[in-house]
């Protein structure tokens, strides 16, 4: 009998079966051996993905305190951006049924591109359909082979297939060091090179350094690509991210966001000259051979940049809230790795099998947090991710913190 805790999805990448659509039968065996702990993944929401939230998991419905979405300025459920997106059902109906090329945009979509551009202080922004899609074919649309792409060694996914997929040499410095990267940029002098870099990176949730970075990439005379998923609206005074924290925007060539973060919503972005967003509309596949952006989605998009526009109170509790939550974390023992942002870990170690339990335990009291497992994270630092939002009330808060005291810091202190 196969024990699941002695596993992890790095195992079963590869398939002794002679059919790629025949999935290893270890996997299978090990999915089916780990059920319990497997019944953690895909919960499904029985509503908005707000801070309290009822949903069906383990086999049976919980309501729960969710720490688990990245609504962090609280728009999954405003009266005004589902109102938004109602008229826009009303009037463009359900799908924009085409890709942008050749079936076309919405005047909806063209609006947000010139509002975010306006917003963000570039020239010309373009629109995907996801946040994935966006910077891996962004990525794929700019680079060549023969070309050098030098990318953070935490950097998501997304960043990483799109420089596989364009064929370019991919080449990985040490996370946030600035000697790795000069090193990385020694070693490619003459060739084209982009260095990719996340504004905050999602499984830690520590910043990058910029100040450092963008001295050696300026020396080095190579372009950046930052993705500000977690950071938009987050960071800056104005909302524009890491790079408008730094002051740094001017060493930044191209610009990625999601709409699924502080947006409440789904869909990416690319913001950049003209130029090249003019070029990438041809270039770049996900977006010339996908289907746009559903209009009401467009308009939910358009509605949560004009409050965040006027209301400069959902920063500051986004904030108030994030400094309360990491500060208990703290004076409770939990190691919360190197983060310094809304995106706060709770790092366990290396026992698989804890994990899934307090997992489960969490899920009982009343906590939605979900287990992030090797090879997403180092075998060594298992553990749980919260997302902070400025929707959380205190009370939220503070129950939450009572759960994670009574299951995570009860049990690693039984522990020694
Ligand atoms: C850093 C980062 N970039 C890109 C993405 C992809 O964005 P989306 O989920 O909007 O496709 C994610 C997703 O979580 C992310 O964390």
């Amino acid at each position: 009998m196969i024990n699941p805790a002695d596993y992890s999805l790095a195992d079963f990448y590869y398939s002794e079966t002679n059919d790629p659509t025949c999935p290893p039968p270890e996997f299978t065996a090990w999915r089916e051996a780990g059920a319990w702990a497997m019944s953690l993944m895909e919960p499904a929401l029985h509503g908005p993905a707000i801070p309290r939230v009822s949903i069906y998991r383990a086999g049976h419905d919980q309501k729960v305190i969710n720490l688990s979405s990245y609504n962090y300025m609280g728009m999954a459920h405003h009266p005004e951006v589902i109102e938004a997106a109602k008229q826009a059902l009303d009037k463009y109906g359900v799908g924009a049924c085409g890709s942008p090329l050749l079936s076309g945009l919405s005047d909806l979509h063209r609006e947000l591109e010139v509002k975010l551009a306006a917003f963000l202080g570039r020239e010309a922004v373009m629109l995907y359909n996801s946040g994935f899609g966006a910077a891996m074919g962004a990525l794929a649309g700019m680079l060549r082979k023969g070309d050098t792409a030098i990318l953070d060694a935490k950097c998501h996914l997304c960043a990483m297939d799109g420089a596989s997929l364009s064929k370019a040499k991919r080449v990985f410095f040490d996370h946030n060091s600035a000697a790795s990267l000069e090193e990385a940029l020694s070693k490619s002098e003459g060739q084209r090179r982009l260095v990719v870099l996340e504004g905050v990176y999602s499984m830690d949730g520590d910043v990058a350094d910029l100040p450092a970075l963008l001295e050696v990439t300026r020396r080095h005379k190579a372009s950046v690509f930052i993705d500000e998923a977690h950071s938009l609206l987050v960071y800056g005074k104005h909302g524009r991210g890491v790079a408008e924290h730094f002051e740094a925007e001017a060493d930044i060539a191209v610009m990625f966001g999601t709409f699924s973060k502080s947006f409440a919503g789904v869909g990416g972005f690319v913001a950049a000259k003209k130029e090249l967003v003019d070029y990438l509309r041809y270039y770049s596949n996900p977006y010339g051979f996908s289907c746009a952006l559903p209009p009401s989605v467009v308009a939910a998009l358009l509605k949560v940049l004009e409050i965040f526009q006027r209301d400069d109170s959902l920063q500051k509790r986004l904030w108030d809230n994030t400094h309360y939550y990491r500060s208990q974390l703290l004076q409770m023992g939990v190691n919360i790795g190197e983060s310094t942002s809304q995106v706060v870990p709770i790092v366990i170690g290396s026992n698989r099998l804890l994990l899934y339990q307090l997992c489960h335990e969490m899920n009982e009291k009343g906590l939605f947090l979900a287990p992030v497992d090797y090879p997403s994270v180092p075998e060594g630092q298992l553990r749980f991710r919260s997302a902070i939002t400025a929707a959380h009330t205190r009370e939220d808060l503070d129950e939450a913190l009572q759960i994670i005291e009574d299951t995570v810091v009860k049990r690693l202190k039984e522990q020694g």
